[in-house]
């Protein structure tokens, strides 16, 4: 089961958000046009190429994921490779490792392996940053077994900050924010897509009376807020 929808034009890919998304990034991370990045997980890799785009990089960075896209952004090196397999054999070093909503995806054994393996290729004033889902108040639209599913999945996401939290000692917390504006219809493509991960397991059944509930519940567009965590972590 793999995400292969997650960024496939919708607001997560949108010139807007992206630019605001790096605005935000930029304000916890000091980086420069020397500045070397690793993004795991990159998805289309449109995050980091805007990024690598607005910094005038000088040197390529790196994106990696086990899902290969066509229209994946070409200003970037992309990877097609699992996170562990890459971090096991890397030599390179970087100023920013960056996981923006990835982190729920791995085994728990699985993370602490990544970070640990993470905080050996920062520079001395590098940063691993972290993007999760807001365990406390996220606003996305669901339907009712998707909602249960959500808060299954938050429940572990609790787990997982907690123990990156107290692993870390140069660490802070904050939150970003995006409001999103999206028809109800096409909210309905995603969710028929399976654009997040707590769909992926669900039968076409379900996914179709769930659309039905969203159908009924929702406004011809919907608003709501999309509320991330950003963990940012120091060597
Ligand atoms: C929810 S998406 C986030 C994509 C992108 N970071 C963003 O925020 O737009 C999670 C991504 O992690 C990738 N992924 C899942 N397991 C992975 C693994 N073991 N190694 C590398 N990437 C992985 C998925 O293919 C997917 O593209």
């Amino acid at each position: 089961m793999s995400l292969k929808n997650w960024d496939n034009k919708t607001w997560l890919s949108s010139p807007s958000y992206i630019e605001s998304f790096n605005n935000f990034l930029l304000k916890q991370v000091k980086l420069n046009k020397n500045s070397h990045i690793l993004d795991i997980g990159c998805g289309r890799g449109k995050i980091l190429g805007s990024l690598s785009s607005k910094l005038n990089l000088k040197r390529k960075s790196i994106g990696i994921d086990i899902e290969s896209h066509k229209d994946r952004d070409k200003r970037i090196i992309f990877k097609k490779i699992d996170a562990l397999k890459f971090l096991k054999k890397n030599k390179k070093r970087f100023d920013l490792i960056l996981l923006k909503q990835t982190i729920h995806l791995f085994k728990i054994k699985d993370i602490k392996t990544i970070l640990e393996l993470s905080k050996t290729f920062l520079y001395p004033n590098g940063k691993i940053i972290i993007f999760t889902l807001d365990p406390n108040n996220n606003e996305i639209p669901t339907f009712l077994i998707m909602k249960k599913k959500l808060e299954k999945a938050i429940t572990r996401d609790k787990n997982i900050i907690k123990s990156i939290w107290y692993s870390f000692e140069g660490k802070f917390v904050r939150s970003f924010s995006y409001k999103v504006k999206i028809s109800k219809k096409k909210y309905m493509e995603m969710v028929d897509s399976k654009y997040i991960s707590v769909l992926l397991g669900m039968s076409q059944k379900t996914i179709s009376s769930g659309l039905d509930e969203i159908k009924r519940k929702y406004k011809k567009k919907i608003s709501f807020k999309d509320k991330l965590i950003c963990l940012v972590l120091n060597r």
